[in-house]
């Protein structure tokens, strides 16, 4: 049995170099987890607003509470699945193989017919066999030179395991942002707010994001108790939005398949209500 904790602790979180998330995913923080994660005053609660693939939370070591939260039901599903049955969700994948026409078959395939934990394996398998992890519009991703990312067999139990594993205490929902950050708002309480950027609204689905919704949450973050850290491109637009918020730099280079001739690729802003001491 692990040891209970104190839910008043109060913990500054450090980066763990060894943590990894269960997938890549489009707009994922890999790269810039460590300075996110450096920049992390003392907080309760962990809250993971626009979650994805979790890059951050699976980088950074545990804070007394924590909560992952997405709109994406398929996405948040698979969460559910890793951290209650993940024997089930290894058992699914005892027979697959990776190959197009799988690929094809599942893409095709109505999650309506499927229980929780074939509908968990059905986009695990997707997302980790599209190409750049573009699961909204996936295609098929195979390289001349590269392995695919999907694990089978005893590297799949691994890696489930260690998922599964950083997931036992974390809260998982599926809200839209606004409701999960009035729900979760106390003092003690930081937020990572990682939207679609700017310009990339549509990214990740339809209807679940617009321009006017960087409005929204502005006004919200205006007002909250707690803490919050957001991670945006670094385009004059933006700096604008969050005007009167703390701005802090930093660049990134995404894979080489990503536009490198606009000159404002990899420049993130990270926009925060609170100081940081250099
Ligand atoms: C940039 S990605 C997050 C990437 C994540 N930080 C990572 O490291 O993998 C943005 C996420 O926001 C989610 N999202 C978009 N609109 C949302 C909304 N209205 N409420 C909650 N989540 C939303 C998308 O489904 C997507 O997973």
């Amino acid at each position: 049995m692990s040891p209970k904790t104190n839910p008043n602790t109060l913990t500054k979180p450090t980066y763990n170099a060894s943590g990894r998330s269960f997938s890549g995913w489009l707009g994922g923080k890999s790269q810039l987890a460590r300075t996110i994660i450096d920049m992390m005053p003392e907080h309760k609660h962990y809250c993971e607003v626009f979650g994805g693939a979790g890059w951050v939370l699976f980088k950074k070591s545990t804070s007394t509470l924590e909560t992952i939260n997405d709109v994406n039901g398929d996405l948040i599903n698979l969460y559910r699945v890793f951290k209650y049955h993940p024997e089930a969700l290894e058992k699914e994948f005892e027979t697959q193989l990776i190959s197009r026409e799988e690929f094809e078959r599942l893409k095709a395939e109505k999650n309506t017919s499927l229980t929780d934990i074939q509908r968990a394996a059905r986009f695990y398998y997707l997302l980790r066999t599209c190409f750049g992890a573009k699961v909204s519009e996936p295609n098929f991703f195979s390289h001349v030179e590269r392995q695919p990312h999907l694990k089978l067999g005893d590297d799949l139990k691994t890696v489930l395991s260690a998922i599964h594993q950083r997931l036992q205490r974390v809260n998982i929902e599926n809200r839209n942002y606004d409701v999960l950050i009035q729900k979760m708002d106390r003092e003690d309480t930081l937020f990572y707010l990682d939207p679609p950027y700017y310009n990339c609204e549509k990214y990740y689905g339809k209807d679940i994001f617009s321009r006017d919704d960087f409005i929204k949450l502005r006004e919200l973050l205006k007002n909250i108790k707690g803490k919050f850290i957001l991670s945006l491109n670094d385009i004059p637009e933006v700096r604008e939005l969050f005007d009167g918020f703390y701005f802090h730099t930093k660049q990134i280079r995404w894979s080489l398949n990503s536009k490198a001739h606009d000159e404002n690729n990899g420049k993130e802003l990270i926009i925060t209500n609170y100081q940081i001491p250099d």
